[in-house]
């Protein structure tokens, strides 16, 4: 099953046919983003609030292992590209029938990793700035990313003000290392995003006049090479008044452990466990989290939190070393924070 996900015939994917310099990116919306639902949790838990996300995702078809750069790749170990495309498609439908909207960007052959769109840049109040890659394998995902960036905001898909503020200098893997919860950047380092690209996307994209403060964190386990990997944002504070994290502190330097339980002292504690099966690359729209459905005990910790978990099945893709999260890039436009 490699069927590529159709475009729908909305207003802005016409737009986008009209002003996209080629190589044209397909933007597929789907879903309208429908207003927040809420539940209501047990007595003393805060209330979890779903609000509709404006993701970018590449489906897997030229996904494959052809190289190593992170200690999950295993050259013997066969890729079954048709199952991560089903695998890849019940995410994408699953965040559809939820409400959120779903652009897809057309995934080139010859650059297998494309599928994790996490890495494909970041994008706050519709300014996007595209990645910079460390292994040589990837690099050419910059330029790709970078273009549907530059064709979906020129298509108001980013938003009224939106801006594509071009490729960053400094080593810098998008979202995969910048996870950004209310005003606070989470950045990674230590394998992949140096901290000079910290500093570079403060300067760049204007964060600390936009009243978003950098963290760096500094990772030290090469299985989790990116923050995204050992981190997850659950919560942003807006409307239940607490932030909220998952993470696996042992993936972070001693420093960088002190500042998590300092910003977040309820933050859920993962089991290596469940980290080991990438069950903290996860996406939270404030009251669902989509994981891997493998990491059991994290979806209980996310059900006593009043979370409703989204287990799904992502052997293929994890094969590469990355899972929910390294596929979903969070397009925020002007006006829309989370
Ligand atoms: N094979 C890819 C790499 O090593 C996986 C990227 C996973 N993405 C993520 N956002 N963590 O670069």
């Amino acid at each position: 099953m490699t069927v590529m996900p159709v475009a729908t015939t909305d207003q802005s994917t016409d737009r986008l046919r009209r002003h996209v310099l080629k190589p044209m990116p397909v933007a597929s919306p789907g879903g309208t983003a429908s207003a927040a639902t809420a539940t209501l949790n047990g007595p003393g838990q805060p209330l979890r609030t779903s609000t509709p996300r404006t993701i970018l995702m590449c489906p897997p078809t030229f996904f494959d292992v052809v190289y190593e750069i992170n200690p999950w790749m295993d050259l013997s170990v066969p890729v079954d590209t048709s199952l991560a495309m089903q695998q890849w498609n019940t995410l994408r439908e699953r965040y559809l029938a939820d409400g959120h909207t779903v652009y897809v960007i057309h995934p080139e052959p010859g650059l297998p990793d494309m599928v994790y769109a996490a890495n494909g840049g970041l994008v706050i109040d519709g300014l996007a700035l595209a990645p910079r890659f460390t292994f040589p394998e990837r690099q050419a995902e910059g330029a790709a990313f970078g273009s549907w960036f530059d064709g979906a905001s020129r298509a108001g898909i980013l938003g009224d003000t939106a801006t594509y503020v071009g490729q960053a200098e400094e080593l810098n893997e998008g979202e995969g290392d910048t996870l950004l919860i209310g005003d606070l950047l989470l950045c990674g380092t230590g394998f992949r995003t140096s901290v000079a690209a910290h500093q570079e996307l403060d300067r760049r994209m204007g964060l600390t006049e936009r009243g978003i403060k950098v963290i760096t964190l500094e990772l030290v386990d090469p299985r989790y090479y990116h923050v995204d990997t050992a981190l997850t944002v659950l919560d942003d504070g807006s409307i239940s008044g607490e932030r909220l994290i998952a993470y696996l502190p042992e993936a972070f330097s001693a420093d960088s452990q002190k500042v998590l339980e300092e910003l977040f002292p309820n933050a859920i504690i993962a089991d290596p466990e469940d980290a080991a099966v990438l069950g903290l690359n996860a996406v939270s729209d404030g009251r669902r989290v989509y994981l891997n459905g493998a990491a059991t005990g994290m979806m209980d910790k996310l059900r006593a939190r009043g979370f409703e978990p989204v287990g799904m099945d992502f052997t293929e893709i994890l094969k590469g070393g990355g899972s929910v999260k390294c596929c979903t890039l969070f397009l925020r436009p002007s006006a829309q924070r989370n």
